[in-house]
């Protein structure tokens, strides 16, 4: 299957005017990092002007001051393990950084600034990244299928084997290109082949992508089957107090890490959805890590563990047990009984990625435990890659949330980040959506997500918006009317989501199991614990101290504020409390009108979106402009069937009109 470079496409970019001057890259190739960060320079370079400057082994001693001449990698103390540092002296720009991992961020940081027209001259720019993991999961099987996948089959997996291509240096170079330093390969519902990649059919494939990875300062992850030493048929029991079971696990270690050498670590998901797990054999989660982590120890190794653990078994019937608390309740008592090599992967919200969510409330209630945050750029409930919708900005959102944890440095972004509780292991997941589609992300625009993750994990104080200007430069180069029209879309299109689906963060309201598209009652008489309450009167979970009291299990102030319906964030409203239809919000509007206006303007924002875009014809390349105006209409289409089931269903079961008198059904 062909695939195109995304942002990595330098031919016929605008590029900064000196960049044509560049003759020589001074660098003393000690490794393979190095050796690539000088390729992707020449190979840019060329691509962008025609002549591919020629490496030295020596510092290239400028002559001209007036051209920039050359660009110099330089390995040298004084910036953090990865960030680096660019200079312009005396008409040579220079990359320093203190390891090669940082020369190669910094390399393609500034392609980043060639690519979109800055001057060279003068340049004096220091990046640290925030987070030390940014790493990417990807839910591919291995039989080439990609569980939530919406961009075509897996580029990692075809029939039970590992590809090991072209692409997966192209993956590599994108990857490395905004900063990711860990990918997971695979699936984290761990089940046939996948369990055997701890063993050697699989050795030599990984080995070698690990190598690929390696050269861009990525480490190689897999998911792991907790049930590994039952399902592969060499014990009856995984029970991880059993000395057998922990003798298992420490010889499988040694041998993996010792056939992939670059291997990170692992992902777990324990005791969720079916998988298996501790509770299995009446053990706790720390239990089932730590064993883990020890046998993973001796080589580096890391083990993270998803919190997303809730009963999927629950009784519609039963509004006392709320699947938004499981989450805390099953993992706050083990706070401080992980070891230093455990990590707690934790999604943005309690519930499933759903478009508006609190955050999830064991941010701020962990205190002793590594911590990181998981997202899905894979955009499961929110338009699966067929609508656009630019997650930068909630992402963004969660990073800056206060949990008052302590005074200061309290937010979510100080935790993953390290600055809270000083953890070195530590950072943020994006579940991937990426697949073997010619354009990587399936809608071109999807591309933004995949982009802006990397670069937001990297420099969290970017704005959402700097970063999907900077996506749309280096990818359809620097273009005023373009930028204007996507960037508009692009901020417009996460606001837009929310209004013409589901309202004041009542979440769901999708087509059981596949979550795509408008069902107001999919879930609602289901066993999954997602639920929205509506009757004839009002909508809503009461997760109020008189309710579930999920409230509560945030620190003050917020806890507070989300327990009092008249201080609780309007857009998180129906989440924390049943509200009558006819209750007023602070615009002033009733909460069914709010339902009815905020469908038919999300709508609107679409046929603006669909409208703006059409005016890029002959700008954008033909082929861009055709996917992405399929997937538009489509989007078009699909927005005025949510505005109007839901609209209809709010309308039946209140039986209130709409004020503005507009054709509901
Ligand atoms: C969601 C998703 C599943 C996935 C799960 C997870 O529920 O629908 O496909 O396995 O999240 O995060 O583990």
């Amino acid at each position: 299957m062909n695939f195109e470079q995304a942002w990595l496409d330098y031919k016929g970019k605008a590029v900064s005017t000196e960049v044509g001057e560049i003759k020589f890259i001074c660098a003393d190739v000690q490794d393979e990092l190095i050796r690539n960060s000088v390729k992707e320079l020449q190979a840019a370079v060329k691509a962008m002007t025609g002549k591919e400057p020629v490496l030295q082994a020596d510092s290239f001693e400028s002559k001209a001051e007036q051209q920039i001449e050359s660009i110099s990698l330089v390995i040298k103390e004084g910036v953090k393990a990865e960030g680096y540092r660019l200079l312009e002296k005396a008409g040579q720009i220079i990359v320093e950084a203190s390891d090669s991992r940082g020369i190669l961020y910094g390399t393609f940081a500034l392609i980043r600034l060639i690519q979109a027209g800055e001057t060279l001259r003068g340049l004096h720019i220091t990046k640290e990244p925030a987070m030390p993991l940014r790493m990417l999961n990807h839910w591919d099987n291995m039989d080439g299928s990609i569980e939530r996948g919406y961009s075509g089959e897996s580029f990692f997996f075809e029939n039970n084997e590992i590809l090991v291509n072209d692409r997966t240096v192209t993956y590599a170079r994108l990857a490395s290109s905004v900063g990711i330093n860990a990918v997971v390969i695979n699936n984290v519902n761990v089940k046939d082949s996948a369990t055997y990649l701890i063993t050697d059919r699989y050795f030599d494939q990984l080995k070698a992508m690990s190598e690929i990875f390696a050269g861009y300062g990525i480490k190689l992850y897999l998911s792991l089957n907790y049930a590994a030493p039952v399902e592969l048929n060499e014990l009856d029991s995984a029970d991880p107090l059993s000395e057998e079971v922990r003798a298992w696990w420490k010889k499988r270690m040694e041998i993996v890490f010792g056939a992939v050498p670059n291997l990170g670590g692992f992902l777990i998901k324990a005791d969720s959805e079916g998988r298996p797990g501790p509770f299995t054999y009446g053990r706790t989660h720390a239990d089932g890590a730590n064993m883990l982590a020890e046998a993973a120890e001796p080589y580096g190794g890391l083990i993270i563990w998803r919190c997303f653990v809730y009963n999927c078994k629950q009784d519609w019937r039963d509004r006392k047990t709320d699947r938004a608390r499981s989450g805390y309740d099953n993992f706050i008592g083990l706070d401080g009984t992980f070891r230093d090599n455990v990590i707690l992967q934790i999604k943005n919200g309690p519930m499933d990625f759903q478009v508006r969510e609190p955050v999830h409330p064991l941010f701020g209630g962990l205190k002793k435990t590594n911590q990181m945050l998981e997202v899905q750029i894979a955009q499961e409930y929110t338009g699966q890659q067929r609508h656009i919708c630019y997650l930068i900005p909630m992402f963004r959102q969660v990073l800056k949330y206060r949990t008052y944890v302590q005074e200061s440095n309290d937010t979510v972004e100080d935790i993953v980040s390290g600055r809270t509780f000083g953890q070195k292991n530590c950072g943020m997941a994006a579940v991937a959506n990426t697949g073997n589609d010619e354009n990587w992300t399936g809608h071109d625009m999807a591309a933004a997500n995949l982009y802006g993750f990397g670069r937001l994990a990297f420099e969290p104080d970017l704005t959402a918006e700097a970063i999907a200007k900077e996506w749309i430069r280096v990818t359809y180069g620097v273009n005023k009317k373009a930028e204007e029209i996507l960037l508009n879309m692009l901020m417009n299109s996460w606001p837009a989501y929310e209004k013409y689906t589901s309202p004041l963060g009542i979440g769901w309201m999708v087509n059981p199991s596949v979550h795509y598209g408008p069902n107001v009652d999919g879930y609602e008489y289901d066993r999954w614990g997602t639920y929205h309450r509506a009757d004839h009167l009002g909508i809503g979970v009461d997760r109020s101290r008189v309710g579930t009291g999920y409230a509560l299990l945030y620190n003050e102030p917020n806890a507070s504020a989300y327990d009092d319906r008249e201080r609780c964030p309007e857009e998180l409203l129906l989440f924390f409390h049943h509200i009558p239809y006819t209750w007023k919000l602070k615009t002033g509007k009733t909460v069914i009108q709010h339902i009815y206006d905020t469908h038919f303007e999300g709508v609107e924002t679409v046929d603006e979106m669909a409208a703006g875009f059409e005016k890029l014809k002959g700008i954008l390349p033909d082929k861009v402009f055709e996917r992405v105006m399929k997937r538009l209409s489509h989007q078009k289409e699909h927005a005025r069937e949510w505005r109007d089931q839901v609209n209809s269903y709010f309308y039946r079961k209140s039986g209130i009109p709409d004020e503005k008198g507009r054709e509901i059904w």
